[in-house]
């Protein structure tokens, strides 16, 4: 069996961090959810993985290497333009060869790893395996009717108006027949080679197409919001740790939060489940649950609550409560006390302020 992520596309829908940043490089629970993604891969034992990549190429290859850090062995397979999730299969042909394969969308996060689901297609007589998640809202995503029985009726992408709430989720399993599948498909009215279409193709050529519907959580990273509850999952599920060299001082830190190397946390109060990064420092300030500090980060007489705080950034002096909310790499936040007193904004393309 081997792996295929796929992260190439753009990430418009979480500008501006993914202007300068592939949006599967963005860190949950301070860990890129690509990451995640490899981990989750290996840890089903498999370790031969090909990454689809797009224009963020150099970056990803920059953050993952070769891959022997998570114990795999990466290859990299450029895609020109994102045209599609089974374009991506397509050119994915030679790497795969004809053996089978477990596709990971490279911005999913999912609850318990795809163990089981491995295990079980890999002892299966199935061309394909396909997982799905009851959702609230599934003209989001490609959708399943499934018929009285369980198996397959038709799956269709995004949907206006969705024939059930059952949505595919970002994680499939193949056979070689899947080769013939996205060459016989046409693109979609979004001009992409789809996935959804080529399983239906499958399925209405008589390949046995299984589906098995996730129990737990599943995030799409796709926007800000989604990121903020993948942060919140992952943190409630991460066993708390407190690195030797990270350092608390005259401080109440309870026991859901996870302190980095060399973070320090000076006079303040940190509620859990909370993670605060590689030489962080907090001061005088309190962080509550759900947050995730990146590193190098400086926090100084504030409140912060369910935040992402991504590397290098300065929060300093704001007396506001400063909750659900995603600040990127080298950003700064003070308080101004010159007069005349008002908003002094440096704000990036596509930023959203609350006020
Ligand atoms: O997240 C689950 C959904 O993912 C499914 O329910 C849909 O059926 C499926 O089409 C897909 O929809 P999205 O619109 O969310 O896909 P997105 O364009 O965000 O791409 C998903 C990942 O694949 C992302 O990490 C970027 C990467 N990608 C995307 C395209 C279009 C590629 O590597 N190449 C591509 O050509």
């Amino acid at each position: 069996m081997k792996g295929l992520i796929l992260s190439g596309g753009k990430g418009t829908r979480l500008y501006p961090l993914t202007y300068t940043r592939a949006k599967q490089l963005i860190p949950v629970a301070n860990k890129p959810v690509l990451v995640r993604v490899i981990e989750a891969i290996r840890d089903a034992g498999v370790e031969e993985i090909g990454v689809v990549v797009g224009q963020t190429a150099p970056e990803i290859r920059e953050a993952l290497g070769d891959g022997s850090r998570w114990q795999v062995k990466l290859t990299y397979i450029p895609q020109d333009s994102p045209d599609g999730l089974a374009h991506a299969v397509k050119i994915a042909r030679p790497f795969l060869g004809d053996a089978p394969f477990v596709m990971f969308l490279g911005d999913n996060v999912i609850q318990g790893g795809i163990s089981n689901l491995i295990r079980d297609f890999a002892g299966s007589d199935w061309n394909s395996q396909i997982v799905l998640k009851e959702v609230p809202n599934p003209a989001a995503y490609g959708v399943a009717v499934l018929r009285p029985d369980g198996s397959i009726e038709r799956l269709i992408e995004k949907p206006p108006v969705p024939p059930s709430n059952l949505a595919l989720v970002g994680i499939y399993m193949f056979d070689h027949h899947i080769f013939d599948a996205v060459h016989a498909i046409k693109p979609s009215a979004r001009g992409e080679l789809e996935i959804t279409d080529a399983i239906q193709w499958l399925i209405e050529h008589g390949y046995r197409v299984y589906p098995h519907v996730h129990q737990g959580w599943w995030i799409d990273t796709g926007k800000a919001t989604d990121m903020l509850d993948a942060n919140s999952h992952v943190l409630e599920e991460i066993t708390p740790t407190i690195a030797p060299d990270a350092s608390i001082d005259n401080s109440q830190v309870d026991a859901r939060v996870t302190l980095q190397s060399g973070a320090k946390v000076i006079n303040s109060v940190i509620r859990g489940p909370t993670i605060i990064g590689v030489n962080t420092v907090i001061e005088n300030s309190y962080v509550g649950p759900f947050t995730s500090i990146y590193s190098g980060v400086r926090v100084q007489n504030c409140e912060i609550e369910r935040c992402i705080i991504l590397e290098n950034s300065e929060i300093i002096d704001i007396d506001l409560l400063l909750r659900d909310s995603i600040i990127g790499r080298d950003a700064s936040l003070r308080r101004d006390s010159a007069r005349p007193r008002g908003l002094k904004l440096n704000l990036g393309d596509h930023s959203k302020i609350w006020i």
